[in-house]
């Protein structure tokens, strides 16, 4: 009797996601929750998001985007619609159907994970949890965490059993922001359940908005999957940062001889050096993986040494640009220095683990004063300090004593800035041939 019962469950609510007519809730309005409602509520679904940030409800009631991949008019026409409505209050809960989870997973001061946000979303949704629902979990995490944090909370203490009477998977963001070729809605998104009915149900589900759903085996394999791609990014980028720092000590350019690599049609793939690595994504996720295995006795040596490398990069711009004013018999300290571009990459406006701030931070303590200009970022706070950028670029330019090229936003007329300039810390190699053997620019 009961399998029957459990039975009619499931099919009830494969048939409300197949018609679409299940009410969808996102729970988090961020830069991967917001694209999701505008995707989930394009295919048809009515979709509530539910975010403690009143300022976020406040613009998508308006509708007013504060995402650069959601267009304002698109989420307007959705909210005027009725297909968007967004809210503080949780007790929308008590009607949802679907329900999708995109909170930020930080990383604490000690380089843990910080899960509180995991944890305290699914203390809520608990709360509301009633049998016919399907529950994914989309915050980037260490494997382990839906069927250890979310199955006990959600399920076991609701007296509801994963697979028979609601149904729990995970499904990780691709999201990359700016990017317009893929999207939310045409990346492949993987999906693993804790059973292989909530794989079923979670893939019906995300299916009607997605182009391309990729079922696998469990949870634990749709976590992981997350990281192995973030892992090899990070890596990856470790290691061509290294190989400029080798590259520097052999005298050689390095971006030639990665555009060289780059002829190669097989068995090489293009990464650039940099300043550091930012955003919320890649150095930190790996780290989550690190974590995890540190509880098992287990070291990740290419996670930790990636993540080394990486973090140094701030140090090394800075220690080339004193070395460049040590060629030029100046001194870095008392010195005026712009820093062009603040996002974490080109063309957006994510401040988050940004090198930039990091740039700023050592020049400052080198006595030096900073001052910097990003077309997305219009205002820096950040420990404590507020900057502002600067108003006239070109001035701010003849004005500096070194402009450092941080983030190579392509609406920068780079041709203007090496004529306008004294001297330019390239760590991008943004301005290309130009740049190249040029007296007054420095490559990383
Ligand atoms: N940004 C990216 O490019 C990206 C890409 C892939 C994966 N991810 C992962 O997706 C997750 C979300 O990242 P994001 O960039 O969207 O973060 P974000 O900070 O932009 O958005 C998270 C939102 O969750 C809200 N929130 C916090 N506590 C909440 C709660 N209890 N209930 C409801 N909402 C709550 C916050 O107010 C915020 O609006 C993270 O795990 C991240 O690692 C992000």
């Amino acid at each position: 009797m009961r399998v029957i019962v459990d039975n009619i469950i499931k099919q009830t609510l494969l048939t409300k996601l197949s018609y679409r007519t299940a009410n969808v809730t996102v729970l988090g309005l961020g830069y991967v929750g917001l694209p999701l409602v505008v995707a989930f509520a394009e295919a048809g679904f009515v979709v509530t998001g539910i975010d403690p940030d009143k300022k976020k409800i406040e613009a998508i009631q308006k509708g007013e985007s504060y995402i650069q991949d959601v267009p304002a008019e698109q989420l307007a026409r959705l909210v005027k619609a009725g297909k968007v409505m967004a809210t503080g209050d949780f007790t929308a809960l008590k009607n949802a159907d679907a329900v999708s989870i995109c909170v930020p997973t930080p990383l604490r001061k000690t380089g843990d994970p910080d899960l509180s946000f995991i944890l305290s979303v699914t203390d809520q949704l608990a709360m509301y949890m009633h049998p016919g629902m399907v529950v994914v979990l989309e915050s980037t995490t260490y494997p382990g965490t839906t069927r250890e944090i979310l199955l006990p909370k959600l399920g076991v203490d609701n007296d509801l059993v994963a697979g028979e009477t609601f149904f729990l998977a995970f499904s990780p963001e691709r999201v990359d922001p700016g990017r317009h070729d893929w999207t939310t809605y045409n990346t492949p998104k993987v999906i693993g359940g804790i059973t292989p009915a909530c794989t079923e149900v979670a893939s019906r589900w995300y299916a009607q908005a997605l182009k391309t759903v990729v079922p696998v085996s469990s949870a634990e394999t749709a976590e992981m999957t997350k990281l192995l791609e973030n892992t090899f990014r990070m890596v990856n980028l470790g290691l061509v940062n290294e190989m400029a720092l080798i590259c520097d000590r052999l005298g050689i350019d390095v971006w030639e001889v990665i555009d060289a690599a780059s002829t190669k049609p097989f068995g090489f793939m293009k990464f650039m050096p940099g300043p550091g690595i930012g955003g919320h994504c890649i150095p930190i996720d790996p780290l989550y993986l690190s974590w995890k295995l540190r509880a098992l006795h287990y070291t990740a040596r290419f996670i930790d040494l990636a993540s080394e490398i990486n973090t140094n990069m701030p140090r090394v711009v800075v220690e080339k640009i004193q070395d460049a004013f040590n060629d030029r018999g100046k001194s870095l300290k008392g010195s005026s220095i712009l820093v062009l571009g603040a996002a974490y990459k080109p063309d957006i406006n994510d401040l988050r683990e940004s090198p930039a701030l990091d740039v700023m931070g050592l020049l400052e303590k080198k006595g030096a004063s900073v001052s910097y200009h990003d077309p997305f970022i219009p205002v820096i706070e950040h420990d404590g300090h507020c900057r502002e950028s600067v108003p006239n670029l070109l001035e701010a330019i003849r004005a500096a004593d070194c402009v450092v090229i941080v983030t190579n936003h392509s609406q920068y007329d780079y041709a203007a800035i090496l004529e306008n300039a004294s001297l330019i810390f390239d760590s991008r190699n943004a301005l290309g041939h130009i740049g190249r053997d040029h007296p007054n620019v420095v490559r990383l």
